[in-house]
């Protein structure tokens, strides 16, 4: 079974931030998720190079707009290696395949009589790179940008968009249409749906004034609208229109992930226009929310973006992935903060998961000369564990409510942790040292199974920690395994007499305050 996911492309005006993290942890923790659950993933993100806002944000910056795409989208690399992003491809919209592939897609649509030439005067925002009725405006300004459009006139390629209405809405309300897309979450879907209702309008897809762009091959005096050579990435980055195998193993995508404000685009330009084109559409479209700092809105001037780098610096690369895609709820608007980061690793991961790991060493490193206790093997709390695991942890990944996820994991540790409370090994030491060695053993099996499912979010710590308790085999391969007949090994994860390590502090307390 395949899984194709995509993040995406991102503007090249703005460097990294948490927003996109947010987007493109998310999308590698599900990758690496299906792909322990035996899928044969592609996840695909890259960025997006051409038209107006990106024209303008170079000539600010005194750069070609060719200089200034190749420095940004560095860096966006940058920051998804420094984040262990596992994409397969990164793509470029200047990348020559892209170019072909997207010139290849508007010659196919204007063969097919679905595109016409007609002059459109409208409103334009540059932030959105989108005409805006007035109808769809807040007090004159845009929605998302709250900036005033321009008043644009040209003459222009437009795509009969209207003609789509009707299909799409059948699509989209449809579960059983055999092209049925997915919209989620629900209040999204019904936006969307209502929108439709209402009919859909011709949409320009060139720019006559716009040089930064793919030329449109039929009319080489206009560049294609920088939304269609957008969304064609998620085809191109798989190789259509030439690697016709490999494009034909992975597509449709079977999630484009993103937040609200490229839903339109991606439920309804995309799809029309690979309806119009005849290549089929995307399975599901997820929008997740949109969040605040402190409850204002990201920006330069306010001084309150959050960058990649910033969160590594203060709680090391895994703790950042998991914390910011865990913080708020996946899926509504939520509101971010250093606290409230900072209170989340400190009660998850310094606090549950930390200790349950130091407990457990020290007393087998006091008691057992850090060697896995030879014990009949007891896996009744690894069971448990499991049953928690098994019950909500599994399916709140393959619905995407990551957040969800992480509560099933952190209610997991909680257990785990109350029976320390309970078995008070502490005092066996004393008076059953057959008790404790029994004890001991049944923390690091249950540990192991939490390191099983948490090595999507947190890849190399789950790995480190898998070596400090003795576990043996590759972790991914055991979870695989694991995924695949949900059976604890007869003789645990971590055997009998299994050389443990000493795990310092893997997650030192964090103090409140500042970033
Ligand atoms: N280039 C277009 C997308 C083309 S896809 C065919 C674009 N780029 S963007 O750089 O503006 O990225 C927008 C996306 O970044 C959002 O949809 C979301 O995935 C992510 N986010 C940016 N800021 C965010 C928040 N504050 N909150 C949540 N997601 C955020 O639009």
């Amino acid at each position: 079974m395949k899984f194709y996911i995509t993040t995406p492309i991102y503007y090249v005006n703005d460097i990294p931030h948490i927003g996109h993290s947010y987007t493109t942890i998310a999308a590698d923790i599900m990758a690496r998720w299906k792909k322990l659950n035996g899928f044969d993933v592609f996840f695909l993100t890259g960025t997006d190079e051409h038209g107006a806002k990106i024209a303008a944000a170079a000539k600010e910056k005194g750069k070609t707009p060719q200089e200034l795409v190749d420095e940004t989208s560095a860096q966006f690399k940058e920051a998804w290696k420094l984040l262990n992003i596992s994409y397969d491809r990164f793509i470029r919209t200047t990348d020559a395949d892209h170019i072909s592939a997207t010139q290849n897609i508007i010659d196919i649509l204007f063969q097919k009589g679905l595109i016409f030439k007609k002059t459109y005067e409208a409103l334009y925002c540059v932030g959105c790179e989108r005409f805006y009725p007035e109808k769809d405006l807040i007090d004159g300004l845009c929605p998302f940008h709250k900036t005033k459009p321009v008043l644009q006139s040209e003459e222009n390629y437009f795509f009969k968009l209207s003609s789509f209405s009707d299909a799409l809405h059948d699509m989209i309300t449809n579960p059983a249409h055999k092209e049925h897309i997915e919209i989620q979450p629900e209040e999204r879907r019904n936006e969307i749906i209502g929108k439709l209702k209402l009919g859909l309008e011709d949409v320009s897809f060139s720019r006559a004034a716009i040089d930064w762009g793919i030329p449109v091959p039929f009319d080489k005096k206009q560049t294609v609208y920088v939304w269609v050579d957008a969304l064609t990435n998620y085809i191109t980055g798989i190789g259509y229109p030439k690697d016709e195998q490999l494009f034909k193993k992975y597509w449709p995508a079977d999630v484009h992930l993103m937040a609200k404000d490229i839903l339109w685009f991606h439920s309804v330009i995309w799809p029309a226009m690979l309806l119009g084109a005849g290549i089929p559409v995307p399975k599901k479209v997820y929008s997740h929310g949109f969040f605040t700092i402190n409850g204002e809105k990201m920006s330069k001037s306010l001084g309150n973006v959050i960058s990649p780098q910033e969160l590594v610096d203060k709680f090391g690369v895994d703790a950042a992935r998991y914390l910011t895609v865990t913080l708020i709820a996946f899926g509504p608007d939520g509101d971010i903060s250093w606290d409230a980061l900072t209170n989340k690793y400190n009660v998850d991961l310094a606090n549950n998961l930390g200790n349950l790991i130091s407990r457990a060493l020290k007393l087998a490193e006091k008691n057992f000369d850090l060697k896995v206790p030879n014990v009949k093997p007891d896996l009744e709390l690894a069971e448990k564990t499991a049953k928690i695991l098994n019950e909500d942890f599994a399916p709140a990944m393959d619905g995407l409510y990551l957040h969800k996820a992480a509560e099933a994991l952190q209610r997991a540790l909680t257990e785990i942790n109350r029976r320390i409370e309970f078995d008070a090994p502490w005092k066996l030491a004393k008076t059953d040292l057959q008790k404790l060695s029994s004890c001991i053993f049944s923390y690091l099996q249950a540990t192991d199974l939490i390191l099983i499912h948490l090595l999507a979010f947190m890849p190399a710590l789950a790995e480190k920690i898998w070596t400090i308790t003795g576990a043996s085999g590759n972790i991914s391969e055991t979870a695989k395994k694991y995924f695949a007949d949900k059976t604890i090994p007869q003789n645990g994860f971590s055997p009998s007499g299994a050389q443990l390590q000493s795990p310092g502090v893997l997650f030192p307390r964090i103090q409140n305050g500042g970033k």
